[in-house]
């Protein structure tokens, strides 16, 4: 039974929980909701180990805790904020990984004693945390481009994941109906299988929804592992991630103009797709003084930043350009798509490491009908969230996705560094277009040229 003062403290931590993740909502007090979340753990920790303090296995713990918490800390340092989903997408594996071995020592321990209940919470944090945790890692291989983002459709892979979830289901019944080790440690294994047959087949575009249903995935398989070990302080946090993962898939699932049910079945039935060659074909490119003319002459300027800009980290020079417009009186707001970049939000805290004013920034709904009236969209490291086969090509990967309308712009300005695709592997119709104009090279490097130029102009 757990003292009266463990209680408390561990209803203090639930609600600091709460209020980290109401807090997280927005980008003023995000970091401070990330500190009273992170405290609220740290302290739930401790209330474990102050109750438990009599294990013989404390000095193991405490090691497991040290490394975790050196890798942890280094890892969160180091990453670069263009690589941050992979390192959310490995940690989520692990914590799934965790829960899934947790539950499955504790099978060990208690066994058939545990009662039916104990039983399938149980088999469900062994099935859900596994295919999280595979799930994850391919997800992570497919991020960090160590294997193709495009779907990777195996010969019967849909009829293959069927009866691996069919066998999955019957080896569930089983160990609820006669407890037994080794099939336990089966259901592990097709668990772990499962994972890598659900996320072979999602492509591209639809990644982001795929992490962020794997991050359900881990809350809810930590939230019954909070079960099956008697841990209450578990089973809210692992809720709340299974709470708070569902409705954010939902809204990328929206965002993406897709049903969750096409993203996860219909990536069954998926083509890889080839990405576009598009060497041979005439584009029209220019040079930073001519760009900065166009520029300099319109009365309007929507900007669309996208994945390029984060990896430029050109965002502080953008900010610079788009002061030397709106100096000139020249009309400037800041597109951004959902999806743009690699994770929620990406777009938002790049340009508020920038300081650029909330208000310049305009969700798509918002900004879409503007773009008729702009004489320049200037598409800085962005390219899927223009690209225009969205709305008409079936056989696209992201057709159905809400896209900006950059198109509708009188003039159109690319900036990157080659014909390549964007992360969907797709070519760009916008990029052939006549009122097109290119401006090759890292984007960084494009703004400051045009900045240079914009001074001389
Ligand atoms: P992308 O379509 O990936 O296009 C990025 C463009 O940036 C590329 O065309 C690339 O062309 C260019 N680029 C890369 N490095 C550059 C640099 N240093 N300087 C200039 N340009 C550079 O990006 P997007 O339009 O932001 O769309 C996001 C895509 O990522 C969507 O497909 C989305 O589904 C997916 N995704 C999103 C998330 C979330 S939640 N935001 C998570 C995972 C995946 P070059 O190589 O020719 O330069």
């Amino acid at each position: 039974m757990t003292p009266v003062w463990a209680q408390v403290i561990n209803l203090g931590a639930a609600i600091s929980f709460i209020v980290a993740l109401k807090a997280l909502s927005s980008p003023k007090t995000a970091r401070w909701g990330n500190r009273i979340g992170a405290i609220g753990a740290a302290v739930a920790v401790a209330v474990v180990l102050i109750v438990n303090a009599d294990t013989k296995y404390l000095v193991p713990i405490l090691v497991a805790i040290a490394v975790g918490t050196a890798v942890g800390l280094v890892a969160a340092q180091r990453v670069k904020i263009t690589a941050m989903p992979q390192m959310v997408a490995i940690f989520n594996g692990v914590g799934g990984g965790a829960a899934a071995t947790v539950a499955v020592i504790e099978f060990f321990t208690v066994g058939a004693t545990g009662g039916l209940v104990f039983l399938i919470a149980t088999v469900f944090t062994v099935v859900v945390g596994a295919v999280s945790f595979t799930g994850s890692f391919v997800t992570f291989l497919k991020l960090q481009e160590l294997m193709t983002s495009r779907p990777v459709v195996l010969p019967a892979g849909r009829w293959v994941t069927i009866a691996v979830a069919l066998a999955a289901a019957v080896l569930s019944v089983w160990v609820v109906v006669a407890p037994s080790a080794p099939v336990l440690i089966a259901l592990l294994v097709l668990g772990l299988l499962l994972g890598v047959l659900f996320v072979l087949p999602v492509g591209g575009a639809d990644v982001p929804i795929i992490i962020s249903l794997l991050n359900a995935f881990t809350g809810l398989a930590v939230a019954a592992s909070g079960y099956v070990l008697g841990n209450v302080m578990l089973l809210i946090a692992g809720t709340l991630v299974g709470a708070a993962g569902t409705l954010l898939t939902r809204l990328m699932a929206k965002a993406m103009g897709r049903p969750l049910t096409n993203t996860l079945f219909g990536a069954f039935s998926a083509k890889a797709t080839q990405a576009g060659t598009s060497v041979d074909r005439p584009v029209k490119s220019a040079g930073p003084e001519d760009i900065a003319a166009m520029l300099g002459f319109a009365q309007k300027v929507i900007i669309v930043p996208g994945y390029g800009l984060a990896v430029a980290q050109a965002q502080q020079t953008l900010r610079e350009v788009v002061d030397m417009l709106t100096a000139r009186g020249i009309e400037v707001d800041y597109a951004i798509h959902p999806v743009a970049g690699r994770m929620p939000g990406h777009m938002n805290v790049l340009l508020a490491e920038a300081d650029v004013p909330y208000d310049q920034l305009k969700e798509m709904d918002e900004v879409n009908p503007e773009f008729s009236s702009a004489d320049v969209a200037l598409v800085v490291g962005a390219n899927d969230v223009v690209n225009p086969s969205a709305r008409t090509d079936k056989t696209s990967p992201i057709y159905g996705m809400p896209i900006l309308d950059a198109d509708a712009a009188q003039q159109v300005i690319f900036m990157k560094r080659s014909m390549r695709p964007g992360f969907a592997g797709v070519e760009n119709e916008l990029l052939f277009d006549p009122k097109t104009t290119l401006l090759f090279g890292d984007a960084k490097e494009s703004l400051t040229k045009v900045a240079a130029a914009l001074k001389n102009h």
